[in-house]
């Protein structure tokens, strides 16, 4: 079965025809990145109007690169949420559009959901049940997911999200958004050792972060000792990376260990992380534990990943109405 993939849930309109939802024939991504860069962040506003000037010229390069005719898509998927309203209804009202032209299959996928789908389109696939983490710029979220209907929610974050901390304390260093890669880049420079930040694990037992805490002492270090050269910055994200780093992969080994579960997917844009992946794979090793984590272009989002997930539930039956609409917050067990 061949899925038309669409995305746009935030800043980046994205089109992928996946077939069997595990093999890629084409996924493209336009990102808007240029353009929020200057505003250090996302601008619904104009985050929907560049969605509805790329959408069309993006299907289009997704059907062309995948060397398909439109008579070959058996099914279509988009983004129903969670994420920004604006930009949800322009990839969402295109698909429904798409599919009732063309009596195709219409399933509204959940853009969490979808990451955690990522992990089905790598080579080495998890066998269920696995521990997985969706990382990015809104969530941390941990799952167990043990069947493609059951997704336990273990653990979520109960401030900011692991990429928006990144993402603010690039803003506070003064070196632009996305924070994360930049971030990543400058930590290598320096050793994580310099600064002692706090890890935050909360109650014993809890699979729930907090970073806010962590930001604060960041701002007040940056603060207190005056950093303006490139040579402090990178001590500051390398001690920064490291804190986050530690508690992701303490709370995901626990997790893996109170579930008795031996694999665990990393998933989300965070999850582009190297230093991160290396380290969680070093700590999963000791305790036998597989880890299983996208390449980089899967890790941010992505419409294959939503294309996978649409798969299934079009398998499934578990179709949307056309009077069926976009939902901007949301869990998903
Ligand atoms: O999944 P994603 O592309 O979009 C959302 O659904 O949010 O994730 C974007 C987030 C941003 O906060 C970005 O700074 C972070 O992922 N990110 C990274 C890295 N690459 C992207 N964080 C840490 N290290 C990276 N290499
Ligand atoms: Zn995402």
């Amino acid at each position: 079965m061949i899925v038309l993939g669409i995305e746009s849930s935030c800043d980046e309109t994205a089109a992928s025809i996946v077939q069997d939802g595990t093999i890629i024939l084409s996924s493209v991504v336009a990102s808007q990145i240029e353009v929020h860069h200057k505003y250090g962040g996302v601008v619904p506003e104009l985050a929907s109007r560049m969605h509805i000037e790329a959408i069309t010229p993006v299907v289009d390069e997704a059907i062309h690169k995948a060397g398909i005719t439109l008579e070959d898509i058996d099914g279509v998927a988009a983004t129903r949420g969670p994420g920004l309203i604006g930009a949800l209804l322009v990839g969402f009202c295109f698909a429904k559009s798409f599919a009732w032209a063309r009596k195709l299959p219409f399933a509204g996928v959940n853009h969490l959901e979808a990451h955690i789908y990522s992990l089905f389109l790598m080579d080495k696939k998890p066998d269920f049940p696995f521990i997985a983490l969706v990382v990015s710029g809104g969530h941390t979220n941990i799952y167990h997911v043990t069947s493609h209907d059951n997704f336990e929610l273990l653990g979520q974050t109960r401030d900011d999200a692991a990429g928006e901390a990144f993402d603010k304390v690039s803003k506070m260093l003064g070196l632009g958004y996305p924070g994360g890669p930049i971030i990543e880049a400058l930590a290598k420079t320096k050793s994580p050792e310099a600064i002692s930040f706090p890890r935050t694990m909360l109650d014993k037992g809890s699979f729930d972060f907090s970073f806010s805490g962590l930001k604060s002492s960041v701002a007040r270090y940056i603060h207190d000792h005056s950093i303006t050269t490139d040579d402090e910055k990178a001590q500051v994200a390398a001690s920064f990376q490291q804190a986050v780093i530690d508690v992701l992969s303490q709370k995901l080994i626990n997790a893996a260990l109170h579930k008795k579960c031996r694999r665990i997917g990393v998933t989300g844009g965070v999850s582009a992380n190297q230093t991160f992946v290396n380290k969680l794979s070093g700590k999963a090793k000791d305790n036998r534990i597989s880890i299983f984590a996208p390449p980089v272009a899967l890790c941010g989002d992505n419409a294959a990943m939503i294309a996978a997930r649409g798969y299934t539930m079009i398998q499934q039956g578990a179709l949307c109405a056309l009077d069926h609409d976009v939902f901007s917050r949301t869990r998903i067990d």
